[in-house]
């Protein structure tokens, strides 16, 4: 692999053995994956204070230098942790301590994720602790090299914002962080993020449920494809591409999508494209759209509901708002949970302009850091499950061995309001 002076001199311990350790890896990453030289990164977001049973061993052993040396530079050394080269941020982690005592997460685990975040905000490591990175202040400009985790967050850098990373590790990121460097490979190159696919949507997108959907029938049609999507798409905001793009990677294993006329990078069908011949169309109509519905559905039985999951991806401010206003006056069911998932940032906000307050009188609840399928935990008996997100719902029945409905957000707080799911797909 080329390596320019400066970064053959990082491979050589010129800024110090973490340095030295990150650059290895980086330059057998790279090599592995046939990239001819690393590119500079000023944006990684990554996932250093994710506490689980091999990292409390080794905290114990070594500290979090050692903790860090193992798993994100893949070294064994007794080596110091200097500061990130660049700018860095924690994802989405494990529960918080304002989801202490909800659930069966352990306490321990919420110890020493507090004590991760000490050492490696520190390190020049900023603690956003969401899925959505880019919700709260990091957004990368169009064609900026970054180093990213979370597959929902990487379609939305690659396809919305128009940056370029590829779905990254929690080696290469931290890596990245302490190197300013990623190898130039894979959704860095501008021939690798012209379209594969042409989807047709032949029946009205209109709303965050469509969008879910559509996301779902498209992630599963193209896999690791890049789809252009043109048909009839109602002005999405970014809520919707938020979920349509998780869902395009919880179906399949998309990284970038475009949709001319919205998304940057896709001025029209043909530079989506880039110049080439457009394929053949897939249609998404009325049949396959039932097809999903029925899929997303098809883990729910029972319609006593015991818990309503919003905010995966994490809510935006109006998403709040719209539970807000959807519960005024209204009181959830005694033998149900709302949880709202949402950066601390937005939760700071949502507390300033009275959403929290509104959505805590009716009984739910506004938490951060996480969500249910990450930390692998849900309020404690719950049965049956109901959200509006198409991520959610595939993954967390399967966690957790529950059952899951899907639905609009109208009809998850309705049913967190009465206990019973009464879901079913308008038009
Ligand atoms: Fe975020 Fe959890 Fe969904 S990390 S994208 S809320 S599965």
């Amino acid at each position: 692999m080329f390596l320019t002076d400066e970064e053959k001199g990082m491979r050589d311990g010129a800024e110090g053995g973490a340095v030295a350790a990150a650059m290895d890896l980086l330059i057998r990453y790279g090599e592995a994956l046939g990239a001819e030289r690393l590119c500079e990164t000023r944006n990684v977001a990554g996932t250093m204070t994710q506490p689980s049973p091999a990292k409390a061993k080794l905290v114990e052993e070594g500290g979090w230098a050692k903790s860090f040396a193992v798993i994100n530079l893949d070294c064994d050394d007794d080596i110091e942790i200097p500061r990130m080269k660049v700018p860095t941020c924690q994802l989405q982690h494990g529960f918080g301590k304002d989801a202490s005592g909800l659930t069966s997460y352990p306490e321990q685990s919420i110890v020493l994720q507090g004590d991760a975040e000490s050492y490696f905000s520190e390190r020049g490591v900023n603690i956003l602790a969401t899925c959505t990175p880019y919700q709260v202040g990091n957004i990368p400009v169009r064609g900026e090299h970054c180093a990213w985790m979370e597959s929902s967050a990487v379609v939305y850098c690659n396809s919305v914002l128009g940056a370029r990373t590829n779905c990254e590790g929690g080696a290469s990121t931290g890596a990245a962080g302490l190197t300013g460097r990623i190898p130039y490979w894979g959704n860095h190159l501008p021939e690798n993020r012209f379209g594969t696919h042409h989807l047709v949507a032949g029946v009205p997108v209109d709303d965050f449920q469509e969008w879910g959907m559509l996301g779902y029938f498209v992630g599963d049609a193209v896999q690791e494809g890049r789809p252009v999507i043109t048909g009839e798409l109602v002005n999405p905001d970014l809520a919707d591409l938020k979920h349509f793009g998780a869902a395009t990677a919880t179906a399949g294993g998309v990284e970038i999508y475009h949709i001319p006329g919205v998304t940057p990078e896709a001025t029209s069908l043909e530079a989506a494209f880039g110049g080439a011949a457009v394929p053949e169309p897939l249609v998404y109509g009325e049949a396959e759209r039932r097809l999903v519905y029925e899929t997303l559905n098809d883990q729910g039985e029972s319609t006593d509901v015991d818990f309503i999951l919003l905010g995966c991806p994490h809510a935006s401010l109006d998403q709040l708002e719209r539970v807000a206003r959807r519960l005024e006056g209204r009181r959830i069911h005694s033998d149900t949970e709302l949880w709202v998932m949402t950066p601390a940032a937005i939760r700071t906000m949502a507390d300033r302009s009275g959403y929290t307050r509104a959505i805590e009188r009716a009984g739910g609840r506004v938490l951060t850091d996480s969500c249910p399928a990450m930390s692998k935990a849900a309020p404690d008996g719950t049965r049956v499950m109901a959200t509006d997100s198409a991520k959610q719902v595939h993954y967390l029945p399967a966690i957790l061995g529950i059952e899951g409905w899907f639905g609009t957000l109208e009809e998850c707080v309705d049913a967190a309001i009465t206990g019973t799911w009464r879901g079913e797909l308008s038009r």
